[in-house]
């Protein structure tokens, strides 16, 4: 019985319910059925658990992960007319990028199949109908556009972050962590969760890149309006299904704004809300991968939260050392050597972190050095650093920063 939605789901929405005479009716022949019936349905949040119960044997199947999605495009273009276009780094980049079932993949080929007539195709033509047909695809269904997140900047300097543990220790336990023998029992694999908290613009997304190409994962990022839904249940549903992704994936799940998943319960004013911070903690105790969240606002996490963080880092704005080194990195050397008095400058910035080094570099990234000081650029930096509403001058008989 395939597409069996509509029989099958008697709990709709808003909990009002169909005629229970047909609710009855479908319970009895489930029980009095003589012949095996394979039922194949989409949802099974609208099903009675009378109903649910009264199936011998269920099977899930699971949303792909990225490496399974690559599989099933591999398979359906072997037999494509214009499989020469389509590359593996063609391939790996779509399953990556599009997340949408054997179906949607089938369709878009389909259409590029009739569309493009191999003696006109070539790469560039063939992969620009796809991702345009996929991206409809996905608007389609209502997963919309999934921001991806860019790559690790190549002006990337570790030895700048100002960071409240010794960083290679933290580097250390990950690895570790990621290269532990998968023999080891289950439980005492355990979970690898970290907590990056501090102010904007302090390096926190930065790092956790840096970290997953160092441990050579994926990084697979889930935002609020990706988990967070308006269907009952459906949130703890997403989450679970993230986890669940990151694992079999083996891909480190990687929570941005992370503030706005675990809502403090003490002050949650919604069950919803309560129910979803629950689901994070119980999938944080069980999951066995590595967990990152980020967040600005520390203290609006829920208390329980905290102590399954193994590692709680603060993200400060960059030392003395640090503001000068990674100025040197976006702007140096070809302007020329920093004068003493230019350095003093720079560091004489209070709370500078590097999104404000390269906030302004993005400005002046395309402008020819002969037009743009290191004076101009310090100067546009001081700038950047008032617009947050923080004075750059230095303040007398401070700290380190
Ligand atoms: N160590 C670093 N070396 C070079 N560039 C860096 C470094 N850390 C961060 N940056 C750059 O600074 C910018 C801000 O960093 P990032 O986005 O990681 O900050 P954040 O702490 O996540 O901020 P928010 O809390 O607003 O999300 C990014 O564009 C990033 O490329
Ligand atoms: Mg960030």
């Amino acid at each position: 019985m395939d597409e069996a939605d509509t029989l099958l789901n008697t709990r709709y929405m808003f909990l009002t319910t169909r005629d229970t005479v047909e609710k009855g009716w479908l319970n009895d022949f489930l029980d009095h059925a003589r012949t095996k019936v394979i039922w194949i349905t989409n949802e099974r949040q609208f099903m009675e658990t009378s109903l649910l119960r009264r199936f011998s044997y269920s099977l899930h199947f699971k949303k792909f992960t990225g490496r399974e999605r690559e599989n099933v495009w591999i398979n359906l273009t072997a037999k494509h007319p214009l499989r020469r276009f389509l590359t593996r780094d063609v391939i790996r980049n779509l399953a990556a990028k599009y997340e949408v079932n054997a179906a949607g993949i089938a369709s878009a080929l389909d259409a590029v199949k009739s569309i493009l007539p191999p003696k006109n195709a070539n790469e560039k033509a063939v992969r620009g109908m796809l991702e345009e047909l996929l991206t409809r695809h996905e608007e389609l269904i209502g997963q919309g556009f999934k921001r991806p997140l860019n790559p690790l900047t190549d002006r990337y300097d570790i030895s700048a972050l100002n960071v409240d543990v010794e960083i290679n220790l933290l580097l250390q336990a990950a690895r570790a962590f990621a290269g532990r023998d998968s023999k080891i029992a289950q439980e005492e694999r355990g979970s690898l969760n970290l907590l990056f908290w501090g102010r904007p613009g302090t390096g926190k997304t930065e790092f956790v890149k840096y970290l997953a190409a160092e441990l050579g994962m994926r990084l697979i990022i889930k935002r609020a309006s990706e988990l967070v839904s308006c269907w009952l249940g459906e949130t703890e549903k997403n989450i679970r299904d993230a986890f669940d992704e990151a694992e079999r994936e083996k891909a480190v799940l990687f929570l941005d704004e992370a503030d706005s998943f675990f809502v403090n319960r003490e002050s949650a004013h919604r069950s919803w809300e309560v129910s979803q911070t629950n689901e994070l903690l119980t999938q944080m105790e069980n999951h066995q991968g590595i967990l990152i969240c980020c967040t600005n606002l520390l203290y609006n996490l829920d208390k329980a939260a905290m102590r399954r963080f193994q590692w709680k880092v603060e993200f400060k704005p960059l030392t003395r050392e640090g503001k000068v080194s990674l100025y040197q990195k976006y702007f140096g050397p070809a302007r020329g050597k920093l004068t003493s008095k230019q350095k003093d400058r720079i560091t004489g910035i209070n709370n500078l972190t590097p999104g404000d080094i390269k906030a302004v570099w993005q400005r002046y990234r395309f402008s020819s050095e002969k037009d743009v000081s290191h004076d101009d650029i310090i100067g546009a930096i001081e700038k950047e650093v008032e617009y947050r509403g923080e004075s750059p001058k230095p303040k007398i008989g401070f700290g380190p920063c």
